[in-house]
């Protein structure tokens, strides 16, 4: 498996919203980091700790945003929050009770992947190029 670090995301301008993105990518690469150096089980409770924070914080306040400027791809937008969401809560209770911890911290690195590569530089972008100069506006 290669375990790729990430660089910097796409940036909506507005404080919170960025610094929640930028620490996405601090956590996927502090985490690509410990797998490389063999010990991704290390990392994996305070990851999950952190993905716990980022669904229940950061992706609530996207919806917020989409639904404050009326953004037309939402409803499929919230349906990707809610499988991640869904993921990440599966996880969580999979790390309580789930051997051999290595599959597991295999699955989490897979999804976490994903959603950056699917997700957030994608449907992400998408959504903050269409907001961007609404949030402008109104600021
Ligand atoms: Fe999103």
């Amino acid at each position: 498996m290669s375990i790729p670090l990430l660089d910097g995301t796409i940036q909506l301008g507005e404080q919170l919203f960025d610094e929640q993105n930028k620490e996405l990518i601090i956590n996927f690469n502090n985490l690509s980091k410990a797998c490389q150096e063999g010990e991704c089980s290390d990392v994996v409770f305070a990851l999950l700790k952190y993905l716990n924070k980022y669904v229940s914080e950061h992706l609530p306040y996207e919806e917020a945003l989409m639904e404050l400027f009326n953004y037309p791809e939402q409803h499929d937008h919230r349906e990707q929050h809610t499988r991640f969401k869904n993921d990440i809560e599966n996880y969580t209770e999979m790390l309580a009770h789930y051997e051999p911890l290595e599959e597991l911290v295999i699955k989490i690195y897979r999804t976490f992947f994903q959603w950056i590569i699917n997700h957030v530089r994608k449907l992400d972008k998408d959504m903050i190029e269409y907001i961007k100069p609404h949030f402008a506006a109104k600021t």
